[in-house]
């Protein structure tokens, strides 16, 4: 692995920038080449097998660009193609589910988590089965809710409208029926809703995926010795490639990253699908 390759990012489309960003600020000496699917998203509702054969295919075209680790930035991935995409990788393949995962158990003080997410990463139960793997404790409690009207609403940057707060309402009902201490934000999109979140769910700790998929990626690395060699300017270069230009990407990727993007490289499907 050689220190000067880059991190390489993917998700469904532009919702990764979400962890991509947290990347960035705590790795701001690194190289970038960041993959959104946007000519396929949403991966959500769509089966296991499908987002399977689509991460492969991403995660192979990061791989031609001699990136020294992978990172699954999308939740919904991570839930389904994690080892699909391990299957194929020569380097680290890191998924948000773990380090979401443990940042839940060391939050949690009555031991009952909440995962909100795409009614695929629920259906998985992937976050129940990585919190149950590892905590010897008994008495963790995973509670699921499916919100799929976030990603629409996070996108149209609905983040504090009153649509958006009355939804939220009603989809963390079943949470607070069960007392949750601790939600994970499951879902790429859903930290941009932390407000209205934590409106509708006072003194829950929320867990934001990305924050602590970038602390692992830096462990990963630093374990490694495959860290950039630290320069005293910061020099981050992102380039950034999708599936499709959506009209409305400047401005949707800026909500996301909280800086201006510059207009990503088109990557055809049928590109990625001859890898
Ligand atoms: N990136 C997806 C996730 O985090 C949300 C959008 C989609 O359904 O593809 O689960």
């Amino acid at each position: 692995m050689n220190n000067d390759f880059p991190i390489g990012v993917f998700d469904s489309g532009v919702g990764g920038l979400s962890v991509l960003k947290h990347l960035v600020r705590i790795m701001p000496n690194e190289r970038y080449i960041y993959l959104g699917d946007t000519a396929r998203v949403p991966y959500g509702n769509k089966s296991p097998e499908t987002v399977q054969q689509y991460s492969q295919q991403c995660a192979q075209f990061l791989l031609s660009h001699q990136v020294k680790v992978v990172i699954i930035a999308c939740n919904t991935a991570s839930a389904v193609a994690l080892e699909a995409v391990r299957q194929i990788s020569p380097v680290p393949v890191i998924g948000v589910i773990q380090p979401s995962a443990e940042a839940a158990l060391r939050a949690t003080k009555n031991g009952t988590i909440g995962i909100i997410g795409t009614r695929a990463t629920v259906g998985s139960n992937a976050y129940a089965h990585e919190i149950q793997t590892l905590t010897t404790t008994e008495h963790i409690n995973v509670v699921g809710q499916a919100c799929p009207l976030f990603v629409p609403l996070a996108e149209e940057g609905w983040i504090a409208h009153p649509a958006t707060r009355a939804i939220a309402e009603e989809y963390m009902k079943p949470l607070k029926a069960e007392n949750v201490d601790t939600l994970v934000l499951g879902c790429t999109h859903y930290p941009l809703l932390t407000e209205t979140l934590q409106l509708a769910m006072p003194g829950v700790t929320l867990i934001d995926p990305g924050e602590h998929a970038a602390e692992v990626t830096r462990r990963v690395l630093t374990t490694k010795h495959a860290l950039a060699h630290t320069q005293e300017i910061p020099s981050t270069r992102i380039d950034y490639y999708v599936t499709d230009i959506p009209a409305t990407f400047p401005q949707v990727a800026k909500q996301f990253l909280g800086f201006d993007v510059p207009m990503p490289l088109l990557v055809s499907i049928e590109q990625l699908g001859r890898l």
